[in-house]
């Protein structure tokens, strides 16, 4: 089968509506996730951040550089992997660092901040799409906003960082309605979920136990490999 490197051909129909969906909400930017298509394995992170959107790739800032160590171990590359995320635009918040507004001219500092729930169903007809076209066995949701999106916000990624659940994952209910639920497909796929790479930047002590879990991860990648 040939494999092809890109982002996914989601129909602009599909991205137009998204975009639409996103108005009113602190989004800024637009890109589709990249990689092998089909992969065996796909990885979802949260959200791009601000180095994200300019450069057009993703987790090409910090937590890339961060997430290429978590491939380097796992003895893959991007080309071997599909990466996208639950939401595609970047969240930010604004905050006045310097002036009045009144007086003098403000400075405004923009930082990058979690997504919200309705930002993520906003952009879930994408995420759908691209699990579609991919067509990956394992996907690994990096973090509680990937993990959340796929099997639902009733356990965290501290309890089920390192293991495989096998089972299905969600998918938006109706995609022409904008407040639509997810409800669980049919298909079932190996989900491994891994904190994601930011998570180290913030909490060093995580170090070790991501290190055990990209251990775990390729004992498992290589079992599956085996059959
Ligand atoms: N975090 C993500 O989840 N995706 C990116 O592309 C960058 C940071």
């Amino acid at each position: 089968m040939e494999v092809k490197f890109g982002s996914a051909p989601v129909p602009e129909r599909i991205i137009q509506e998204c975009l639409h969906r996103s108005e009113g909400y602190d989004l800024e930017g637009f890109l589709l996730g990249q990689g092998a298509i089909p992969a065996t394995i796909m990885f979802v992170g949260e959200a791009p951040g601000a180095t994200e959107i300019v450069e057009g790739r993703p987790f090409t800032g910090q937590a890339g550089k961060v997430l290429e160590g978590y491939l380097d171990k796992l003895g893959l590359t991007r080309q071997d992997i599909y990466i996208s995320s639950a939401v595609r635009s970047r969240p930010f918040k604004d905050k006045v660092v310097s002036g009045t507004s009144s007086g003098t001219v403000q400075r405004i500092s923009r930082s990058n901040r979690t997504p919200t729930k309705n930002e993520v169903r906003a952009h879930a007809a994408i995420l759908d799409a691209e699990i579609e076209y991919v067509d990956p066995q394992i996907i690994v949701p990096l973090g509680n906003i990937g993990l959340h999106r796929l099997i639902g916000s009733h356990e965290t990624i501290s309890s089920l960082h390192g293991k495989v659940i096998e089972g299905p994952i969600q998918r938006l209910k109706d995609p022409e309605d904008p407040q639509s639920s997810y409800i669980f497909g049919e298909r079932s796929y190996s989900i491994f979920p891994l904190y994601h790479p930011a998570a180290v930047i913030y909490n060093r002590s995580l170090e070790q136990v991501i290190d055990r879990d990209l251990t775990a991860l390729k004992d498992f990648l290589t079992a599956k490999n085996n059959l």
